[in-house]
């Protein structure tokens, strides 16, 4: 998804409607990827941690958190109408939220403990996954750490390899399937190989990456289909 499409496309459009029905389905699918599995990586984070959450949508990730870990969350998110809805419904007085552009931070260097990024790299293009890296770098503390969540390339369903090699003429990237939003909206998802979360995170200049598969039961975005598929977690430190 493109910048200008993420600020766009009006919440009723998306994938989730209807809103809080779809969410709640999705949420007990683990979709979008989630971090909620990795447990050695929550158990890096210390309680009262600064912790931005990039394109945090509702809040689902930023929520749990400040549940679960006691830290201190930032949830930004491009789409204005996402930040007002996280707002109504957040559940942690922990939790603030902000319009931003993850690839325009307004934060200043050195300021957060952590960085979480779930299911929003696999929906924008190649050169906004690099930038939104490259600004978590900036805003975290030496040694503090950036996550990634996304869903991995499922090869075991064959109707979804056919899916990839068609949609690989149209996007020129392997793993990518564009999905129909409404009735016009094309939105373009990245499934990732394990391999290229590492390079996208190293590239970056995180050190010390490390990174975990689960498989898991989720709903596809855009179908609503639940199916066994890979998810990963990757997550590097900052030197
Ligand atoms: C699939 S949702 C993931 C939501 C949330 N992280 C979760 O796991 O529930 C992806 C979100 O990324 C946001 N997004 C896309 N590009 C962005 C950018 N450049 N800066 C901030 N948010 C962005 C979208 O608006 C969308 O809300």
């Amino acid at each position: 998804m493109n910048k200008e499409i993420a600020k766009e496309i009006p919440h009723d459009l998306k994938f989730y409607t209807p809103r809080e029905a779809m969410w709640l389905k999705f949420e007990a699918h683990e979709t979008p990827a989630t971090l909620r599995l990795a447990d050695n990586y929550l158990n890096l984070l210390r309680p009262n941690d600064k912790v931005l959450d990039v394109g945090c949508a509702f809040g689902r990730v930023a929520n749990f958190l400040a549940r679960e870990k006691n830290v201190e969350v930032v949830g930004v998110d491009i789409n204005r109408t996402e930040i007002r809805h996280a707002e109504k419904i957040k559940t942690s007085e922990k939790v603030k939220f902000k319009v931003m552009d993850g690839t325009q931070l307004e934060c200043s260097e050195n300021s957060f403990d952590a960085v979480v990024m779930a299911g929003v790299i696999g929906g924008v293009e190649v050169g906004v996954r690099k930038d939104l890296l490259k600004e978590a770098f900036r805003v975290l503390k030496s040694g503090g750490t950036v996550a990634v969540a996304e869903y991995g390339i499922n090869l075991n369903d064959s109707e979804r390899r056919e899916k990839y090699k068609a949609d690989f003429e149209k996007t020129g990237e392997w793993g990518s399937k564009i999905i129909l939003v409404g009735k016009k909206k094309l939105l373009i998802v990245k499934h990732f190989a394990g391999k290229e979360l590492r390079n996208l995170l190293s590239g970056a200049g995180f050190i010390s990456i490390a990174i975990r598969k689960h498989s898991t039961e989720s709903a596809g975005i855009g179908d609503g289909k639940v199916e066994k598929r890979p998810q990963y977690t990757v997550w590097g430190v900052k030197p």
